[in-house]
């Protein structure tokens, strides 16, 4: 699998574990004022994790624009959505491939959703024709060129959300003596040449925070980091597919000690067998009214 490539079944198990970790910082840019959200758009959106979350939190737009430059994913949208939405008593109405509606049984007026296939550069050009840009869980995979460019081309109310940023901290209750070394490889194998050049991983916070302030941005910071038990079945897979995030490219990677890695990762995998895995995940969330 490419670096920048990920699996409809890794992005669908971390979903639920990303919609309990967001912070409450755009729903209360959301209270102040609903127009803060009348048109999103969702680079790097993936499958629509962060449309989904939007409507647990009973946030609601007029259009909301999903940019992904995955095919698999985007096609895996409507089944998944129209199914989350059924719960909630909204309908997903297909207009064709890539443009849907929302249809609630109370109110009267549809929600805008469309999806297209484009890369993130490309997408810049259209950021100031959307109240709110976001990215979910793809800060770490971005270059300084691409934050750059971002930043010099957005407009003055157009607000800036970087949700599930990954922080660099990945911490076990129960503590193997390789974990420090492993973690640090992982995060120094993150900033390899990606989808936007060479990806800043977890530097990409700074970066964004150092950018803010230049600009004279309000800038809000609050946690979003992922806590995971491995009581039940469901913890101990998605435990176990995180590991392999961690397993798989280091062991492509020339600077670890191969033997290191797998002795790290049978005791990893004991762990979660015998439920004795707690795993926390460092993320933050980053609101930005420009
Ligand atoms: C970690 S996933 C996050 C997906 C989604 N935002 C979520 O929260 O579930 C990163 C996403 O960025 C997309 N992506 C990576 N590079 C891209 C590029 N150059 N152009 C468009 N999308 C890209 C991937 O296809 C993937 O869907």
């Amino acid at each position: 699998m490419q670096a920048n490539k990920f699996t409809t079944t890794w992005i669908n198990l971390r979903e639920s574990y990303d919609m309990l970790s967001r912070s409450n910082l755009l729903q209360n840019l959301y209270k102040n004022n609903k127009m803060n959200l009348k048109k999103v758009i969702d680079l790097g959106g993936g499958n629509g994790s962060f449309l989904r979350w939007c409507h647990y939190k009973n946030i609601i737009y007029d259009d909301f624009l999903i940019v992904d430059n995955d095919e698999a994913l985007l096609k895996s949208f409507y089944p998944r959505t129209k199914s989350y939405l059924s719960t909630m008593s909204l309908s997903l109405v297909k207009d064709n491939m890539m443009s849907y509606r929302i249809q609630s049984l109370k109110k009267n007026k549809d929600g805008f959703i469309t999806l297209k296939k484009q890369d993130l550069y490309k997408s810049i050009d259209i950021i100031n024709d959307y109240n709110l840009v976001s990215f979910s869980a793809v800060s770490d995979l971005l270059s300084k060129k691409f934050i750059k460019c971002l930043f010099d081309k957005i407009d003055k109310g157009t607000n800036l959300y970087f949700s599930i940023c990954f922080d660099g901290r990945v911490k076990w209750k129960n503590k193997n003596k390789h974990d420090k070394y492993i973690v640090s490889m992982f995060n120094q194998h993150q900033k390899q040449e990606k989808t936007t050049g060479v990806a800043l991983g977890l530097n990409s916070i700074n970066f964004i925070k150092s950018l803010s302030k230049k600009n004279d941005y309000k800038i809000y910071i609050a946690d979003s980091s992922w806590s995971v038990d491995s009581y039940d079945n469901d913890s101990r897979i998605f435990q176990k597919a995180y590991l392999s995030t961690i397993y798989k490219p280091l062991k492509k990677f020339e600077l670890i000690d191969q033997d290191i890695l797998e002795d790290w990762l049978r005791s990893k995998q004991i762990d979660i067998e015998s439920k004795n895995s707690n795993l926390v995940v460092g993320h933050k969330d980053i609101l930005i009214e420009t």
